[in-house]
């Protein structure tokens, strides 16, 4: 059994006085015990109040990305060790907008899992294939080379402690997300490739997907087999919208 999981990506939106109305909107209507673990990833500023403001209650702090090198000069660039000090658990790594705006490939991706790794944090691995990826038939091929890419580098004995996001690109952000279908095809072979280099961490792998949900969609995406919860972007800045999708699990 695995224990869903829905984190929250707020990219670059939010100031104090917004995060902290959403965080106390989010904790008065958390369950005490939810079923799926929950999480927020704020902007790198906003990491040490939020984090605080968490404390005691059962939302976990992540990041959403991290540099790949430990320490030194790397001018404007945030350490996974910094982002343990500040009290995150997990870190996003290898998102589509860092891909595609930010110019990071799959080798700097696989740095920086293995740099998360490196700390005893938890890095969201995430994935995904453009339309015109999609369109060409390239689906499988292309999560194959990003997971590969990472799977090199850092070893199958490292996704004991990771999460894995399927997000088509298409999806993200434009209200038009994957259908169940295509999100549990995608899944399954995303668990199939960890499963050819280690079956026991494959069957407790945790895969989210990841682009456009909502509270009206959550619910039957979740229920597929192997969707274990969701990577949220827009709908997690709004306290109900979140919470809703958060009651939206399945447990697989
Ligand atoms: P979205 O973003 O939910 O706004 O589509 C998802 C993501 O980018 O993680």
């Amino acid at each position: 059994m695995r224990r869903p999981f829905v984190a929250g990506n707020w990219k670059m939106h939010g100031s104090r006085v917004e995060n902290a109305e959403l965080i106390e909107a989010l904790l008065l209507g958390v369950p005490g015990q939810p079923t799926a673990e929950i999480a927020v990833c704020p902007a790198f500023v906003h990491l040490w109040e939020v984090g605080r403001q968490l404390k005691a209650s059962n939302v976990l702090l992540g990041a959403q990305s991290v540099c790949a090198e430990p320490v030194g000069a790397f001018t404007g660039e945030i350490s996974a060790a910094m982002l343990k000090d500040v009290g995150c658990r997990y870190v996003i790594v290898g998102h589509s907008e860092r891909r595609a705006l930010y110019k990071e490939d799959d080798a700097l991706v696989a740095r920086k899992f293995l740099a998360v790794h490196g700390q005893g944090l938890i890095p969201i691995l995430c994935v995904g294939e453009t339309l015109d990826e999609r369109e060409r038939g390239l689906t499988t091929q292309v999560v194959s080379r990003q997971l590969g890419a990472v799977l090199d580098l850092a070893g199958v004995a490292a996704f004991e402690a990771a999460v894995v996001a399927y997000e088509p690109v298409w999806a993200i952000g434009t209200g038009k997300n994957a259908t169940p279908a295509q999100a549990q095809d995608v899944h399954a072979h995303i668990r199939s490739v960890v499963d050819s280099r280690d079956a026991k961490n494959a069957a407790r792998l945790r895969i989210l997907y990841g682009g456009s949900v909502k509270a009206s969609n959550a619910h039957e995406i979740f229920a597929m087999p192997d969707v274990d919860g969701g990577l949220v972007g827009g709908a997690s800045l709004k306290a109900d919208e979140f919470l809703k999708i958060c009651a939206a699990v399945h447990v697989h």
